[in-house]
């Protein structure tokens, strides 16, 4: 195993050759707790992480509980109507404070001393103040801890445990567009259903990056529901599907192949209703937003990923999920629906219906989904240790002479996967991490001239 307290890895964790067009990843990046640890500072202690979502706490006092990073957390909001997030420990001792996973309160009393907070942060009570010589400072110095950083963008919540990181809209760059165009959907907005699909899996958070940057494995990993598409008269097909990197390792998937999304794209399977639906909202849009934006929002799928633990799946319905890496090989992940604030009953039920039989978790996409990153985490350990060169290492050199041609990269390809492999190797600073030869192109396709 590579250890992090050494200044050099023994082999480098990303061999690119621009002469023979290889791309290839060293696989102690899935499996060594020393990288898991330095990802843990260099990555998740550093830079913004998608904490929630607004319309998940849409009512003053409103909470709910969440671990990011490792560490328990309170999202809410406060009495006044202001999102904030809290450390959820308590600065007497330390002890878990909200021991509930979500609600509505103004207070939050930890069971040990019986503290007792406002969901402002403030101390309500303390037993026994009289005891604290200090009075109103002491009150000021323990009141909850607040996470450094909070921002959100469209409704987006985003904290950092890093008080210095840069601003929010600098880190989403390109990709802030796309969460602008979630929340154009419809007039009314979008919100969260209750409740989160919660489930863990045993294999790398990075697996999961690539899995959904990957259309190459779409039609022999999910041949069931592409038959099942065949069969209600649905084409299937990867032309015209493109993958972008975004910059700051953010990318995206532009599908149109197997695109049918509920109120945007029809569908033979999603019945006749709601064709008559689809082209009364496609009509509106184009009205509200112009036909360009229009076609943007609506005719195109899009699996967008915001680095590092966002993934927007605007296929089918609209699911978020978040990766919460739990240790080299184990990663806890968290989905919620996004939906129109305003649908109708029919609508909503379709959207269900259809959301569940793929990208759920017990859908026709995600166990297959699931199941092969978990392979790929039990595969790899066959090479583990392996002396003989280049053997212990994947490979993505998928759609690089289109790289080097300037050619737009296909969905199929792995040009995604390898923008976020250099943004990896760089945010998480291994020394020569990345070993580059051969000439490499003056600009790699990154961004998406559009808007
Ligand atoms: S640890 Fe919370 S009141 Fe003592
Ligand atoms: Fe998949």
């Amino acid at each position: 195993m590579w250890d992090a307290s050494q200044p050099k890895a023994t082999a480098p964790m990303i061999v690119e050759d621009w002469d023979r067009l290889t791309f290839r990843v060293n696989r102690e990046a899935y499996r060594s707790e020393g990288i898991f640890a330095r990802e843990r500072e260099a990555i998740w202690s550093r830079h913004w992480l998608y904490l929630g979502h607004e319309t998940e706490i849409a009512n003053p006092n409103d909470f709910v509980v969440r671990t990011l990073a490792g560490r328990p957390l309170i999202f809410c909001r406060d009495s006044t109507g202001e999102v904030r997030a809290f450390l959820n420990s308590c600065p007497h001792r330390g002890t878990v404070l909200c021991r509930e996973t979500q609600g509505s309160s103004k207070l939050f009393q930890c069971f040990y001393h019986a503290w007792t907070f406002r969901n402002t942060g403030d101390v309500a009570a303390i037993p026994d103040e009289q005891a604290y010589q200090a009075g109103e400072d002491f009150r000021a110095a323990m009141r909850l801890r607040a996470v450094p950083q909070l921002a959100s963008h469209e409704g987006f919540v985003f904290v950092s445990f890093n008080p210095d990181v840069r601003p929010l809209l600098d880190h989403l760059g390109e990709a802030a567009d796309y969460l602008t165009m979630i929340e154009e959907q419809h007039v009314g907005g979008m919100q969260t259903l209750p409740g989160v699909q919660l489930y863990s899996v045993r294999g790398n958070w990075k697996l999961a990056v690539e899995n959904a940057m990957d259309g190459y494995h779409f039609s022999p990993t999910h041949n069931t529901f592409v038959g099942y598409l065949r069969e209600s008269g649905y084409a299937v097909t990867d032309d015209d599907q493109y993958a972008y990197n975004l910059g700051n390792g953010h990318s995206l998937l532009v599908l149109t192949g197997h695109g049918g999304r509920i109120s945007m794209i029809w569908e033979p399977r999603f019945g006749a209703d709601e064709r008559v639906r689809t082209q009364a909202h496609r009509a509106e849009m184009a009205e509200r937003l112009g036909e360009r934006r229009a076609h943007y929002v609506a005719d195109e799928s899009h699996i967008l990923y915001v680095f590092p633990n966002l993934l927007l799946f605007d296929i089918e319905g609209l699911s978020i999920r978040q990766l919460e890496p739990v240790a080299a090989e184990q990663t806890d992940v968290r989905a919620w629906q996004l939906v129109p604030r305003d649908e109708e009953p029919a609508a909503r039920a379709l959207r269900m219906k259809t959301v569940v039989s793929f990208v759920g978790p017990g859908g026709l996409a995600t166990p297959d989904d699931i199941e092969a990153y978990e392979a790929v985490q039990r595969g790899i350990d066959a090479t583990a240790g392996d002396a003989r060169s280049g053997l212990d290492y994947s490979d993505m050199s998928r759609g690089m002479l289109d790289e080097v041609k300037g050619v737009q990269g296909r969905s199929i390809d792995e040009g995604a996967m390898r923008g976020f492999w250099r943004r990896w190797v760089d945010a998480v600073g291994i020394p020569d991490g990345l070993h580059s030869s051969g000439e490499r192109p003056a600009s790699f396709l990154e961004g998406r001239e559009m808007r």
